[in-house]
């Protein structure tokens, strides 16, 4: 899988399949059920490390977890978590955790926000690691966000997911990912993309579709959040969890708006 097969897709109207990896031997099985991306995403923190949130991973976590999942995986675009506080500070140590990744094994690095980020979008992206801009709601800034809310639901917060997103993309973001917005705002913002636009309880509507791995194979403890679906219902193996939630994703059957959407 490369970046230009994945425009074409996202051109096409081919949806894409993305799953969180953490793991050589997950990368392994995720690469023959056939999903088209693995994001090591620092959802790690909470499914592998029993923590609260994604804020206290750190970079050498991202950097064991990248290595471990570019040594399972043939097949699949690898897209890599800058983590908190790995990109804040400075355009140059942003550039430093994304060329960590890269070396360790990602195709692609993600960071979350708009705004702030753009110029930092910008300086990586022209020195040749490609970027995804995370934007709606963004675990590693829950506190500020007042807690798991639903972002964009007004129209104040839409205009400035629309208006983000086109800085990011003209700053040379080469893919986007929305989290937990409105299923129309996404689809919207996905017709007019120049690049694949990836959401997670954003609507069936856009380019292709992400889960963290442990809640659809049904391994989270507790409550899990509405746009989650168990795919190992009615399977009797994880490559056929797995393969379930690829077709339903390629089908377009996943996600019903009106159970998994906002
Ligand atoms: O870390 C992660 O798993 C993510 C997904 C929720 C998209 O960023």
């Amino acid at each position: 899988m490369t970046l230009p097969r994945l425009a074409q897709m996202h051109a096409s109207g081919e949806k894409i399949a993305m799953l969180t990896c953490y793991d050589a031997a997950f990368a392994g099985l995720l690469d023959e059920a056939g999903v088209d991306m693995l994001l090591i995403g620092d959802s790690l923190g909470n499914v592998l490390q029993g923590r609260g949130s994604t804020a206290p991973v750190n970079l050498d976590d991202m950097l064991y977890h990248t290595t471990c999942v570019r040594r399972g995986v043939k097949y699949a675009f690898v897209v890599a978590d800058l983590p908190f506080d790995s990109y804040h500070v400075s355009k140059e140590e942003a550039w430093k955790s994304a060329a960590a990744l890269v070396k360790a094994g990602a195709h692609m690095v993600k960071l979350e926000g708009g705004g702030w980020t753009t110029e930092t979008v910008r300086f990586i992206s022209e020195r040749g690691i490609p970027v995804c801009a995370h934007l709606g709601f963004t675990p590693q800034t829950v506190t500020s966000l007042g807690g798991f809310k639903v972002q964009g639901r007004d129209e104040a917060g839409a205009a400035r997911i629309k208006r983000e997103s086109q800085e990011l993309v003209e700053a040379g973001a080469a893919m986007l990912l929305y989290e937990m917005v409105p299923a129309t705002l996404a689809a919207e913002i996905t017709a007019a993309s120049p690049v694949p636009v990836i959401g997670i309880g954003a609507g069936v509507g856009t380019s292709g579709q992400v889960l963290v791995l442990h809640d659809m194979l049904d391994i989270t403890q507790g409550r899990k959040p509405r746009f989650v679906k168990n795919f190992m219902a009615g399977q009797d193996s994880i490559l056929g969890g797995v393969k379930a939630y690829v077709n339903e994703v390629k089908a377009g059957t996943f996600p019903v708006d009106a159970v998994h959407g906002f």
